[in-house]
């Protein structure tokens, strides 16, 4: 886990939940802030980069233009399968499916399956319990 990218311009850090399985080989870069939700499970070679450098001026060297960092956020009981990456400003909401090699570059309400790159929603767990706007996990417990 990597909280921040560098010590002079400290990131926002990682919080992750009660019961929260994270398998081998992760890299969680915390730098615009990572939270994730309680009772979440987590494949093998998973990874957040919640960041994006800044590439408007092709006149100026990119690793000169800053960064923007917005932040990743998982809902509590997700289920990540092995090689997915998250990218900054995606939100997942309760109880959602993410394919395996999926590259995850928007957000997802509750319940929902996702996979490819980038992913789409495959379906919906059930239709019923999904609400439009993701659950995103409490202070307290997440
Ligand atoms: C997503 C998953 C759970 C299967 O869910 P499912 O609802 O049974 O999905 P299906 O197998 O019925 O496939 C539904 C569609 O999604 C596609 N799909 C399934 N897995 C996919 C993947 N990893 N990437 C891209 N597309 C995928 C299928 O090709 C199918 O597409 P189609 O409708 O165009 O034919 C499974 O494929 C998966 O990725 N599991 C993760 C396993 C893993 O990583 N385990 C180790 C860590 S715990």
């Amino acid at each position: 886990m990597v909280a921040s990218g560098t010590l002079s311009d400290l990131g926002q850090g990682i919080t992750v939940g009660d019961n929260v399985g994270i398998s081998e080989y992760a890299y969680i870069g915390g730098a615009g802030g990572v939270r994730i939700g309680s009772d979440t499970i987590v494949g093998q070679y998973f990874s957040t980069h919640s960041e994006n450098h800044v590439f408007s001026d092709p006149d100026n060297l990119i690793r000169e233009q800053g960064v923007t960092r917005t932040g990743i956020e998982v809902g509590p009981d997700c289920w990540i399968g092995a090689k997915v990456t998250l990218l900054d400003g995606v939100t997942l909401g309760r109880g959602c499916v993410v394919a395996a090699g999926s590259v995850v570059n928007q957000s997802f309400p509750d319940y929902a399956i996702i996979a490819g790159v980038p992913a789409r929603l495959l379906r919906m767990r059930d239709m019923s319990a999904a609400s439009a706007e993701p659950t995103l996990p409490e202070d307290s417990n997440d």
